[in-house]
């Protein structure tokens, strides 16, 4: 079975149970600064898992885009990726335990034809928080699981949580034996050995932690996560998801190319391409910091290892076509962006070229350095910055420091570098929580400006003006609008006059749901059509702006504070970008 049959499976059977298919959000949270990536289906769903009400109901299914960095340096092996697709259906305080575990049973038995002895389930052991979960084991033996293939676990194992805090719940976990030997007397699931692969995970998620325990949510939800790689490579019966229609092409393409074999090197750099393809055309660009410095290093390290297999660099426009015609219809999205996509990446492919000169030239000057003073070993530090400054990734140091007969302190590069990935680590799961969990008054008021912004806009300079990006902060808004060229000083005036009006008549906010069409045809103004499903929410302030949002907004536009525009400056091509703030404590 090939993977879009697997999808377009899972999501007729959840509609077939009177779940609603949505579309899967952006790989890159939108309006969202506090988060790198979607790294989960649930993601997306946080404020509806806490008790907002859904505008598609209470029954969600869909393909969501994930992303998780992680593991990126464990690219390479046999089943570790980036970039990978989870198939998600979505109680919102609907149907709980029993009735999710009879789906996913049906499902798996019947529409993937998996026979049950092949399955082994695990579930919520119990401790001081949340009792054992007994309700789920119960069930898993009453549709057909025999008793020893039904395994309890504790928190490490069966409880699930995006980061240190927010809603949360005991699990329970489908496996998947691939028929291998067991590693010993006490193989079980939880075993790394990879006799027992992972294939679903249902979250009863009732629970929300914050940094004083446990409380109980509103509503008890489902929220399930099956990984859809893994499942097509399990199914096709693959040794990895390298195996499966989702990367043959590349891979052999690869194989092609290639002068020097390594698997290793193929796997990353097919694995690489799809990753930054997929963050490309859902808008991502490289940098040095946060999700630009993760694309740069996914393009880097790629590029690195098309050289260590002596491809030429000119043949990644190639790569880049293949996985268009083989993921098209997975993922359009890749056709209607393979311009950006390739310019992009090829972009970033001329820069490192550059980097990797000044960085090999940095690295001699710093290993002369060291014969010099007579020793054989090239400082941690060393290796360090020239990771941190030249994208240079430790084991290029290494080789470079081989072919001249001296070796690296790689003890003391992993001390800095965990340094460094825990400030990191630190910092996403702050933003984690801070994005999604408890969106705060300020960036509330900063998104309901973005709506008079965009509105004033269109009523200065014109209908032809659209939204093409936003981005928020508790600090300011960043509003990406088409507009062939600069505004003029009185044009920017007359826009951050117009916004300041509106805000200080003290306009009411009001939400109402309806279908999409009833939405355009009610003139509210909309963006990226393909991402809303068939309900959504329109936001309207006063009868200045109407608009189709996720939200939330605030109430009344008259405690936002003063509007002033920063900048105004060019994005990209007919594209231009304000950055502006508000200003609360000059009131008006
Ligand atoms: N949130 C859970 C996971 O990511 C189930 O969707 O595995």
């Amino acid at each position: 079975m090939k993977a879009i049959e697997i999808r377009n499976k899972y999501l007729n059977f959840f509609k077939k149970h009177n779940h609603t298919i949505i579309p899967s959000a952006p790989l890159i949270p939108e309006n969202d600064p506090s988060v790198l990536f979607t790294t989960a289906g649930m993601q997306p769903l946080v404020p509806y898992l806490l008790g907002e009400k859904h505008p598609a109901g209470n029954r969600l299914t869909d393909y969501q885009k994930c992303l998780r960095t992680v593991d990126i340096d464990e690219v390479g092996d046999n089943r570790h990726l980036t970039y990978f697709e989870m198939l998600g259906n979505w109680s919102l305080g609907d149907y709980f335990k029993e009735e999710s575990i009879k789906m996913s049973f049906e499902f798996l038995t019947k529409e993937l034809g998996i026979p049950v002895e092949k399955l082994s389930v695990t579930c919520f052991a119990g401790d001081e928080d949340c009792p054992r979960d007994t309700v789920a084991a119960d069930t898993w033996k009453k549709v057909g699981i025999p008793e020893d293939h039904i395994y309890y676990y504790g928190k490490k194992d069966n409880w699930w949580i995006a980061g240190e805090e927010g809603p949360c719940g005991p699990d329970t976990e489908m496996f998947y034996d691939t028929g291998k030997q067991p590693c010993g007397p006490n193989c079980e699931p939880s075993c790394d050995c990879g006799k027992y692969v992972e294939i679903w995970n249902n979250v009863f998620m009732e629970y929300f932690k914050d940094k004083n325990g446990y409380t109980k949510l509103k509503q008890r939800n489902v929220d399930t996560g099956l990984g859809l790689e893994r499942m097509t490579m399990l199914l096709q019966g693959k040794e990895t998801p390298f195996d499966t229609e989702l990367f043959l092409p590349v891979m052999q393409k690869l194989q092609e190319l290639q002068k020097i074999d390594s698997i290793k090197s193929r796997r990353i750099i097919a694995e690489h391409l799809r990753s930054s393809m997929m963050i490309i055309a859902d808008g991502g660009r490289p940098s040095n910091i946060d999700r630009g410095y993760v694309l740069r290093r996914l393009i880097r390290r790629m590029i690195r290892h098309m050289n260590k297999l002596q491809i030429d660099l000119s043949e990644i426009s190639t790569l880049i076509d293949i996985n268009v015609e083989n993921l098209k219809e997975m993922y359009p999205e890749l056709e209607k962006n393979k311009n950006d996509i390739k310019n992009v990446i090829l972009e970033e492919k001329d820069k490192f070229v550059k980097t990797l000169a000044h960085g090999e030239r940095e690295f001699n000057k710093e290993m002369q350095k060291a014969k010099n003073e007579g020793k054989e070993q090239i400082d941690g530090k060393v290796v360090f910055k020239l990771y941190d400054t030249y994208g240079f990734p430790p084991e290029v140091t290494q080789e470079l420091a081989e072919e001249n007969g001296m070796t690296i302190d790689m003890k003391e590069f992993k001390d800095l570098y965990k340094q460094h990935q825990e400030k990191s680590r630190i910092g996403s799961e702050q933003k984690f929580k801070g994005g999604l969990a408890d969106q705060n008054e300020k960036t509330i008021a900063y998104h309901t400006a973005t709506h008079l912004l965009h509105q004033a806009l269109r009523t200065i300079l014109g209908d032809h003006v659209k939204q093409s990006g936003s981005n928020i902060t508790e600090e300011r808004l960043r509003f990406d609008f088409t507009h062939p060229q600069k505004m003029t000083k009185e044009e920017i005036q007359k826009v951050e006059d117009l916004v300041n009006e509106e805000i200080q008549k003290d306009l009411p906010v009001k939400c109402e749901e309806m279908s999409y069409e009833e939405a355009k045809k009610s003139g509210a103004i909309g963006l990226f059509t393909d991402k809303y499903g068939d309900r959504v929410k329109v936001y309207t302030i006063g009868d200045f702006s109407k608009e189709i949002c996720g939200g939330p907004h605030v109430t009344h536009t008259g405690n936002m504070g003063r509007f002033k525009i920063k900048k105004e400056e060019s994005s990209s091509s007919g594209v231009r970008r304000i950055k502006a703030i508000l200003i609360k404590d000059e009131q008006k």
